[in-house]
């Protein structure tokens, strides 16, 4: 089996994605990970010299290529869902999982640091507002939904396992 956690950008994907797949015994994969290694390039880079509909093309064939996967967690980015199809390819993979979180704890999580490319905006808060809105029912077509909502990232794992 393989389960793909999908989610608005700060929501822990990675963080909790890695700590599920070490207390089922699976492999990771975080596809922007796997974008910055195949590219030789971060993220913000990639948005910078090429622009986000590129960044969005290489997310989908990176996604195209976990179909065959097997025993493994996958981290999504925020945005993946927003290209029409994708919904279709994680359904192909796995399970997946919605980690919900307010626009609060987001904003605090990503205000830590300058990695959001869609995020260096004058007012983040109100960015992120704008992007919750328009993707939150994209995120809801995830097979299970957890809400993260003060809890720590080990609660979430075990919350997760329960709702397999
Ligand atoms: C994005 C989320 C990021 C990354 C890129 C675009 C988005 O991943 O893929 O900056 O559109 O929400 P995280 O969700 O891991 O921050």
């Amino acid at each position: 089996m393989n389960i793909v956690l999908v989610g608005f950008m700060g929501v822990g994907k990675t963080t909790i994605g890695r700590k599920l797949a070490v207390r089922l015994g699976y492999k990771f994969i975080d596809i922007d990970y796997q974008i910055e290694r195949e590219q030789q390039c971060k993220i913000t880079e990639i948005f910078a010299q090429h622009g986000e509909a590129h960044f969005r093309k290489l997310e989908t064939c990176a996604l195209e290529r976990l179909i065959k996967v097997k025993n493994t967690i996958i981290a999504t980015g925020g945005g993946i869902l927003t290209t029409p199809g994708n919904m279709n390819i994680v359904r192909k993979i796995g399970k997946s999982v919605y980690l919900e979180a307010s626009i609060d704890d987001i904003f605090e999580r990503v205000s830590r640091n300058k990695k959001r490319p869609l995020l260096q905006t004058e007012n983040p808060l109100k960015t992120i507002t704008e992007l919750y809105e328009k993707r939150k029912e994209l995120y809801s077509q995830a097979d299970i939904n957890i809400n993260t909502n003060s809890m720590n990232m080990w609660k979430v794992v075990s919350l997760i396992i329960r709702e397999l």
